[in-house]
């Protein structure tokens, strides 16, 4: 790679800063990582590795202290960076708009701290018109406008694959107003937009190479800002339509993986996010969807498109709730297997996560729950602690000792693969609820199961055909 090395500060160690930060150090940075969190800084001094995320520990081991170092002292790291990208907590505030204050906070204490030209970039995904009011905190703190330029630089990683989502992206967005900005953006990411990185011995692997490197995409810093949102919101309604869908084959008899799969052929809707499920979670969907349609309200601009997103999105939980009643008959005293906890597969992330809710809902009617996840029972065990109706277990076989129904909710890639004939013979009823289809009906139906899923119809045991009608 050119040694075109910039040094960098990323303000917010989470699950974007740390991810950006170990990523331009392995692109050749050298990179001051903040964060306010002292306990947070202390476990990645000590070589901890606060979230789940493939290639992380690797990039981070093989970096820390020769090109990325931790810190929660926001102005020496300012002082030191050419560009200080913020990545801190965008949540989502009451009325649904974003709540900037940390951006604020942050913007004003770099803005104290700057002595040399630095650049400013908005990692954290924030509504329009936010770089501008950036420029402004910046400028109220004394700061003459040549000494620095706001960029925004959105990210669009998926947790679990962030690392690789990043230094293989389908493309990368930069909105800078100035050449000065713009050029040393360019040179930040050169040595993935020139290719040169991933020539280098021990790359991290994914689908660019040096003749086939990432897209750099130049635009205004609102249309950078929009990018990410609307984004979001776009991938939020392909879920929530193929949700809806799901509803519909339910209704009529048709396998809603089949209808995805015709639909997902068309290269002009693509394959991906066309999977049905118990909606979507995560710290990004939910809160973008809402911000987006803040931010269009705000502006007289009607998206009441993504008021109906979000309905179907809460909708596709109860649906699936009122699966396991029909199941079930009765709550009281049941004992569910649960295996997911996460928002997804691949992450501990429990941010929104609809398991959460599910289970909260289940415990709440009676139930005994023993759950398992790969990486989750941690974070969720410090929301619902463990009790006498809430035991976290160390394999789906264990949750499913003596259950009265089991469910899928996080498609984590090992429950794809469970040993039918031993989960069976360990549950007390052959009861599954996948909310992520990850079996094939027949499949089930096989080995003995009464298995319910999204979109699809159901199997059941003879038993449970009472004169060959299936209960509602
Ligand atoms: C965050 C936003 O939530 C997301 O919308 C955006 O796209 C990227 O940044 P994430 O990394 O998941 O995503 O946030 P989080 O995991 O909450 O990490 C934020 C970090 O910033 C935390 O470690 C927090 O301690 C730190 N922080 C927060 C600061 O260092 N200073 C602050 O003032 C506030
Ligand atoms: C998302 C965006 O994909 C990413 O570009 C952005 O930077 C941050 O937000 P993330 O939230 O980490 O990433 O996970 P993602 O893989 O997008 O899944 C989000 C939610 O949608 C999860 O709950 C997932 O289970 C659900 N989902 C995803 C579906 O229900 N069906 C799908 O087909 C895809």
């Amino acid at each position: 790679m050119k040694n075109s090395k910039v040094s960098i500060a990323v303000v917010g160690s989470g699950y974007v800063g740390l991810v950006a930060a170990a990523c331009f150090a392995e692109i050749g940075h050298h990179v001051t990582c903040v964060d306010n969190d002292e306990g947070k800084i202390a476990t990645l001094r000590d070589g901890g590795v606060p979230i789940h995320e493939e290639y992380l520990p690797q990039l981070l081991d093989k970096h820390r202290g020769e090109r990325i170092e931790f810190t929660s002292d926001l102005g020496s790291a300012a002082r030191q960076a050419q560009l200080i990208f913020i990545a801190v907590g965008t949540p989502q505030g009451k009325t649904g708009s974003a709540d900037l204050s940390y951006v604020d906070a942050v913007a004003s204490e770099i803005a104290r701290s700057i002595q040399d030209y630095t650049v400013i970039v908005e990692k954290s995904t924030v509504p329009v018109y936010t770089n501008e009011w950036i420029r402004r905190v910046i400028a109220r703190n004394g700061v003459s406008p040549e000494l620095f330029d706001v960029a925004s630089n959105p990210e669009f990683l998926r947790e679990g694959t962030a690392v690789a989502d990043f230094l293989h992206a389908d493309r990368i967005v930069v909105g800078a107003d100035s050449d000065r900005a713009r050029e040393l953006m360019r040179q930040v990411y050169e040595p993935l937009t020139s290719g040169s990185y991933y020539r280098v011995a021990g790359a991290v692997p994914g689908p660019h190479h040096e003749s086939a490197p990432v897209p750099l995409l130049e635009t205004s810093t609102k249309a950078a800002e929009l990018i990410k949102h609307a984004s979001n919101a776009f991938l939020a309604m392909k879920i929530s339509f193929i949700n809806v869908v799901s509803n519909i084959c339910e209704a009529v008899g048709a396998d809603v993986e089949h209808v995805a799969q015709g639909m997902g052929t068309d290269k002009r809707i693509g394959p991906r996010f066309l999977n049905a499920g118990i909606g979507y979670g995560g710290s990004c969907f939910p809160k973008d969807v809402a911000a987006c349609r803040y931010v269009a309200e705000q502006i007289g601009v009607d998206f009441n498109l993504l008021a109906e997103v979000e309905k179907i999105n809460a909708e596709q939980k109860v649906r699936f709730f009122q699966k396991v009643r029909s199941a079930l008959w009765t709550f009281r005293g049941k004992r569910i297997a649960a295996l997911g906890l996460a928002f997804k597969g691949g992450t501990d992330d429990i941010r929104e996560s609809p398991a959460l809710d599910i289970i909260q809902h289940l415990l709440h009617e009676g139930c005994t729950i023993s759950v398992y996840d790969p990486a989750a029972m941690e974070r969720t065990a410090d929301i619902i602690p463990a009790s006498d109706n809430m035991h976290y277990v160390d394999d789906p076989y264990e949750a499913a000792k003596d259950a009265d129904a089991l469910l899928i909710l996080t498609d984590w890639e090992e429950f794809r693969h469970l040993d039918l004939e031993k989960m069976r013979k360990a549950m007390r009823y052959p009861i599954v609820v996948d909310g992520r289809n990850m079996y094939e009906p027949s499949k089930m139906a096989e080995h003995g199961y009464t298995y319910l899923s999204v979109g699809r119809e159901g199997t059941y045991q003879p038993r449970e055909l009472l004169a060959d009608r299936k209960i509602p």
